[in-house]
């Protein structure tokens, strides 16, 4: 006999804290884990296609290096009807495990509600329900008793997938992040839709050798550059009327700049409105992108090096690339050298008040 959880959701998509919760309760239960994704979503209109949902819980389970112990069951997808209830989940494993013990695992936000689940008592009969996470109220948690349910002790995870689905965090695996990028899944479909196919493409090439640079450097914030670097140029596109009304009205300090530059700042000011942003370090990193900036964070200095030696950029940036994942100080230094080169050459005035202090810090 084996012990086997059954993690139903919407998983979309699925994130860091689906995997810690699941490799919690597996460890305390000694089971494996069945992640069972829910054709449709509440949200349905930001809802990514099912056949997506699993592919994507089939690469996070390889990235969490789960295989042996976690797998994705399509049993909801091939469902005929869009609502599944739980019970006929259950039900459906039972059949295919009879000698095997069953635990239905469920977010301690749905304890107070569980009664009034469809056949909620035959559901507790067939399988241990087990709950991970803060209950709504201690008071309120009747239903532990009559359920018999038991909690997965671990931390409380505040990671969501709206916030993915969103634009404001990117706390999933490496690969779902990859195949969002590819399939432009969420947020990054919105991006595409503010720019042109060129300056899509520079912008997730920025964004994936922004985090290649960030992890190089050991960066603890690493995916902080892969967002900042997703969304930087969301701004280049607005007509510039529109621009300078948001200079105006939001970053006054700044009107000083040149006029071409404030794609940055409009940047940052759409990266907080349009796609929920709230993070400083990430914000910081659009604002400065093309300018730089005196005393910014290593993030911001990853964000706008990238910018400048992506490999679609058209020069061979290789062994800039390299100095940068070698060494962030020194990286630095070299970018801007090849940048005051080519401004020089091609007679641009890079002398304003924002590069100069950047200058002032991370070069002279
Ligand atoms: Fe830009
Ligand atoms: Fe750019």
């Amino acid at each position: 006999m084996k012990n086997i959880i059954l993690f139903g959701g919407a998983f979309d998509p699925i994130h860091l804290g689906h995997l810690n919760m699941a490799k919690k309760a597996s460890e305390q239960f000694d089971a494996v884990v069945f992640f069972i994704p829910a054709k449709i979503s509440v949200w349905k209109n930001e809802s990514a296609p099912i056949e997506d949902k699993l592919k994507m819980v089939e690469l996070a389970i390889k990235d969490f290096g789960e295989e042996n112990t976690f797998f994705v069951s399509d049993y909801e997808a091939k469902l005929p009807n869009d609502v599944n209830y739980s019970i006929d989940t259950v039900k459906h494993f039972k059949e295919m495990y009879p000698e095997d013990k069953l635990f239905l695992l469920i977010g301690g936000d749905q304890v107070d509600s569980f009664h009034r689940w469809k056949d909620a008592d035959e559901i507790a009969k067939l399988a241990q329900v087990i709950y991970y996470g803060r209950l709504n109220s201690e008071e309120l948690a009747t239903n532990i008793k009559r359920f018999n349910m038991k909690a997965v002790k671990g931390e409380d995870i505040d990671i969501s997938s709206t916030e993915i689905r969103n634009g404001s965090s990117l706390e999933t695996t490496d690969s779902v992040i990859n195949y969002m990028i590819d399939h432009k899944l969420y947020f990054i479909n919105k991006i595409s839709t503010m720019m042109n196919e060129y300056r899509f493409t520079h912008s997730m090439s920025v964004a994936r050798l922004s985090y290649e640079i960030a992890l190089a450097n050991g960066l603890k914030d690493a995916k902080k550059a892969y967002l900042a670097a997703l969304l930087h140029d969301v701004g280049k596109e607005m007509p510039q009327v529109e621009q300078n009304k948001i200079v105006e009205k939001y970053f006054p300090e700044y009107l000083d700049i040149q006029e071409d530059l404030y794609h940055q700042f409009v940047g940052a000011y759409l990266a907080e409105k349009e796609f929920g942003v709230k993070d400083p370090v990430v914000l910081e990193a659009i604002k400065f992108h093309t300018t730089g900036n005196g005393n910014i964070s290593e993030v911001a200095r990853i964000v706008y090096c990238a910018d400048k030696i992506e490999p679609t950029r058209g020069f061979n940036s290789k062994s800039l690339i390299n100095a940068m994942e070698s060494s962030l100080k020194d990286g630095f230094k070299a970018v801007m050298t090849s940048n005051i080169e080519y401004y020089d050459r091609h007679r641009i005035d890079y002398r304003n008040r924002l590069t100069l202090a950047c200058l002032k810090d991370y070069y002279l």
